[in-house]
């Protein structure tokens, strides 16, 4: 399963990354949300791809829905997380695959082309970046992290998105939004940043990222310190160091 979800994974990324720079917007959803040909061409290489390899698991991609099937396994497939930094030509996008097993992250496959950056984690055997083992940062201070964000599409998250950063841009080193959940949260995962916060949050922009985050020792929640599952609706992933200083804050959201 490992090779054959890194393979599909990079097969998509090179596809999308042809296109880089010399893409077209096909539709615009919800408002500001584009999808590129790009989105459509990588989630026809994986779907087609888990469909052939894996006939009964269930599949769960952004670009194409939910394929039911009786079965405990699942695939949260997010074809291009970070779509609008793809279109504007920053590098920061990725291919998102996540395998669930009982609603809980299994596997996890990250891959950024443009960056040449590839995450890797299978639960309880540590999260890899380009095969190099990585862990969460130790920094216990939340005055000293560096911490980022997203919301959801709807004009509620956003909107709590943009209080979480008024109030926690001072109380850190620093706060931003980079544009591609899953790689934000591959960088907690890989010690650059201390913690990443979603109101809102897609299981295909997450499922990868929370099982890196885990597997390289740090922790992901929902906005009350419970433990993210499939269901839950907000999530805080963090190194876990300054993860109950972010509990305290985000009660208070
Ligand atoms: C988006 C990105 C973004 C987050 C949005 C997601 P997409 O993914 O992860 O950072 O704020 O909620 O939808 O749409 O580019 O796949
Ligand atoms: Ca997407």
């Amino acid at each position: 399963m490992k090779n054959f979800a890194i393979n599909v994974a990079k097969q998509a990324g090179k596809e999308i990354e042809k296109r880089f720079n010399n893409d077209r917007i096909v539709k615009v959803k919800d408002k500001s949300q584009i999808v590129t040909q790009g989105d459509l061409i990588a989630d026809r290489i994986i779907s087609s791809a888990l469909k052939k390899r894996f006939p009964n698991h269930k599949i769960l991609s952004e670009e194409s829905g939910l394929k039911k099937e009786k079965s405990d396994y699942l695939w949260a497939v997010d074809p291009i997380d970070g779509t609008t930094n793809y279109w504007i030509g920053s590098p920061l996008f990725a291919v998102s695959i996540s395998l669930f097993f009982k609603k809980n992250p299994v596997l996890a496959v990250v891959y950024a082309p443009a960056m040449n950056e590839l995450y890797f984690a299978e639960k309880g055997k540590g999260a890899f970046l380009n095969g190099k083992k990585i862990n969460v940062s130790g920094n216990t201070r939340l005055d000293r992290s560096f911490l980022t964000f997203c919301h959801g599409s709807s004009q509620k998250d956003v909107k709590r998105a943009m209080k979480i950063y008024t109030k926690i841009k001072f109380q850190s080193l620093d706060s931003r939004q980079l544009g591609s959940a899953s790689m934000e949260l591959g960088f907690v995962a890989a010690g650059r940043t201390e913690c990443i916060m979603i109101p809102g949050a897609h299981v295909w922009d997450v499922g990868a990222g929370i099982l890196l985050v885990r597997e390289a020792g740090g922790k992901a929640s929902d906005f009350r310190g419970k433990e993210w599952n499939f269901d839950s609706r907000d999530m805080v992933a963090s190194n876990g160091k300054i993860h109950n200083q972010l509990i305290k804050f985000l009660e208070k959201i």
